[in-house]
């Protein structure tokens, strides 16, 4: 891997090499800004014309080092905020406590793995999954107030804790936000799906993108990396770092 920016780092002698898990969660860690409040960060791969997903999943348009960036990610995190599509389609599974995160991790006054967010108005979810009966750390269902009463009892039952961030059926972005950091869980990580993620743009709450782009082209009508009602006005990003590994960019872009 070679780090293209901030280009102060690029010398005629950049090693282009491997990076350990601990330089790439040195080059991933989150600003000073998560130590006082919310920080929501989104990690996301799209081809170079723009697709989210191929076949229904993003595994077609990933690699191993985006697989790595995207463990280191979550090792870096408190919480893994994910829409039930996601889950659903993708197969989720609860975070592993991972060796080489172990020190960090108890450094940072964290526990052995982010907990997992699943975004959800219907809690039409399979309650019988590993990631709701036996995670590290229980998995948050985060809901409407007027959810399935019997969907919140069944996920209480398979273990998994509700917390209602919004008025009606479904969650609004700013409050889960909001409710997480309540809970110290502050440096905070999306992995979408892009109609979630859309909605944290909307509501003006994601603080940063880091958006691997994968050098393939898929044609088709996949869905975009964020999607639902546009914004009035694009919101304007910078680029804070650039990576790149056969091919693949590594962008982390933070709000401006
Ligand atoms: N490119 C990438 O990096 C990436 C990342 C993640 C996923 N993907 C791909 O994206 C696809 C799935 O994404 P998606 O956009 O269709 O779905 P999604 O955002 O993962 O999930 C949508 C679901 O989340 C729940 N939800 C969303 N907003 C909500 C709100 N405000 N309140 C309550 N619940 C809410 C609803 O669940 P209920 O229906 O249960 O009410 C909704 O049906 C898959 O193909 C996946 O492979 C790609």
């Amino acid at each position: 891997m070679r780090r293209l920016f901030p280009v102060t780092d690029m010398t005629a002698t950049a090693p282009d090499r491997e990076w350990s898990l601990d330089e790439l969660a040195d080059a991933y860690a989150y600003p000073a800004e998560a130590a006082s409040g919310p920080w929501l960060r989104a990690n996301m791969v799209s081809s170079l014309d723009g697709a989210g997903q191929h076949d229904g999943r993003s595994q077609p348009l990933s690699s191993d080092t985006d697989m790595r960036i995207f463990g280191t990610l979550r090792a870096l995190a408190d919480v893994v905020v994910v829409g039930a599509e996601t889950v659903r389609l993708e197969g989720y599974r609860p975070a592993r406590a991972r060796e080489a995160f172990a020190a960090r991790r108890a450094a940072a006054g964290q526990g052995p793995a982010p907990v997992i967010a699943v975004v959800t108005a219907s809690l039409d979810l399979d309650f019988s999954l590993p990631l709701f009966t036996s995670p590290l750390v229980p998995t948050l269902v985060l809901t409407g107030a007027e959810a399935p009463a019997d969907r919140v009892a069944a996920a209480r039952a398979a273990g998994a804790e509700v917390l209602v961030a919004g008025e009606g059926r479904g969650v609004e972005p700013e409050r889960a936000v909001a409710l997480l950091a309540e809970r110290g869980l502050r440096r905070q990580l999306t992995e979408g799906g892009p109609r979630l993620l859309g909605q944290f743009v909307a509501a003006g709450v994601l603080d940063e993108l880091c958006l691997s782009l994968s050098p393939t082209m898929t044609a088709g009508g996949a869905q975009r990396i964020a999607g639902g009602p546009s914004v009035a006005v694009p919101q304007r990003f910078a680029v804070a770092s650039l990576l790149e590994q056969d091919g693949f960019l590594f962008t982390r872009y933070r709000r401006i």
